[in-house]
């Protein structure tokens, strides 16, 4: 990278990020358009978001529609790229889980995760007939492999969208497709409802921190795949 930040794997490249509007895909969106990257952008609320190089789109990525306009968009700007970054948080004990909060996280999660890569699939084999590749980056969790109390719903969305990441990359190795699982432990953002910057959270990762991982694996050379990469505050349990 040049000392401006322009001359990049990135500069002029476009990528499309879902759950663009706060916490870790606003910080994704941000460090992208920054390396000169276009930012195809989706969120339910994306009132009032502005950034220069990115173009903010409403998404929601449990609707077909939603997904299609987006995914659509996407195309229409040449994406090279897809970082599935939305998602949501649900924690009780099994007993508590309702079937309303069951499709809210695992429509959003996995659902959600599985429509909008397959609305890119086409595209992105037309790219690797004209000789491109492409890349998807998928913000799982660090408990997309393990689990714990009040955990069950979550985590198995985490687990499903992670043999969903490992399904995509052993598929997609046939048309250059090229797939990374980003797996955060604690994060400082507004997930599950919290508060960003609150005080319990001070020696949490930054979204900044997951996105510097995400620019890890989309800059790799195209001669190398980031298969996975797992990442925590020093302040977390070593688990892996
Ligand atoms: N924070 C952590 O500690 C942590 C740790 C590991 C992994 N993660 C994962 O990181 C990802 C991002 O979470 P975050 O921490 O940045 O949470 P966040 O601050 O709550 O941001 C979540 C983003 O997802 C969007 N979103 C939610 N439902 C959506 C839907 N149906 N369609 C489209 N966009 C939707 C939200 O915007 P709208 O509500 O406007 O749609 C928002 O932009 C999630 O997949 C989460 O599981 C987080």
């Amino acid at each position: 990278m040049t000392a401006t930040g322009q001359d990049t794997p990135l500069a002029g490249r476009v990528v499309a990020v879902t759950g663009a509007s706060k916490g870790i895909g606003w910080a994704v969106t941000q460090a992208l358009t920054a390396r000169g990257a276009r930012v195809i952008a989706g969120a339910r609320d994306v009132s009032g978001l502005s950034l220069d190089g990115a173009e903010f789109h409403p998404l929601d990525v449990t609707d077909e529609a939603s997904v299609a306009a987006f995914a659509g968009a996407a195309v229409r700007a040449g994406v090279a790229a897809l970082v599935n970054n939305a998602g949501v948080g649900s924690f009780q004990p099994i007993e508590e889980i309702t079937l309303a909060e069951y499709h809210r996280v695992m429509d959003t999660n996995v659902l959600g995760t599985l429509l909008v890569t397959r609305a890119l699939i086409g595209h992105f084999r037309e790219r690797h007939a004209r000789g491109g590749g492409s890349q998807v980056v998928n913000v799982t969790s660090d408990v997309s492999a393990r689990t714990f109390a009040n955990g069950a719903l979550y985590t198995a969305s985490k687990y499903a969208q992670r043999a969903l990441t490992q399904a995509l990359a052993a598929e997609g190795q046939g048309y250059g497709l090229r797939v990374t699982e980003i797996r955060p432990g604690m994060v400082d953002t507004f997930f599950a409802g919290s508060v960003q910057g609150a005080e319990h959270k001070a020696e949490w990762l930054r979204p900044a921190d997951v996105a510097d991982a995400v620019l890890y694996a989309l800059t790799a050379p195209p001669h190398a795949r980031i298969d996975e990469v797992l990442l925590h505050p020093v302040v977390q349990e070593v688990a892996f």
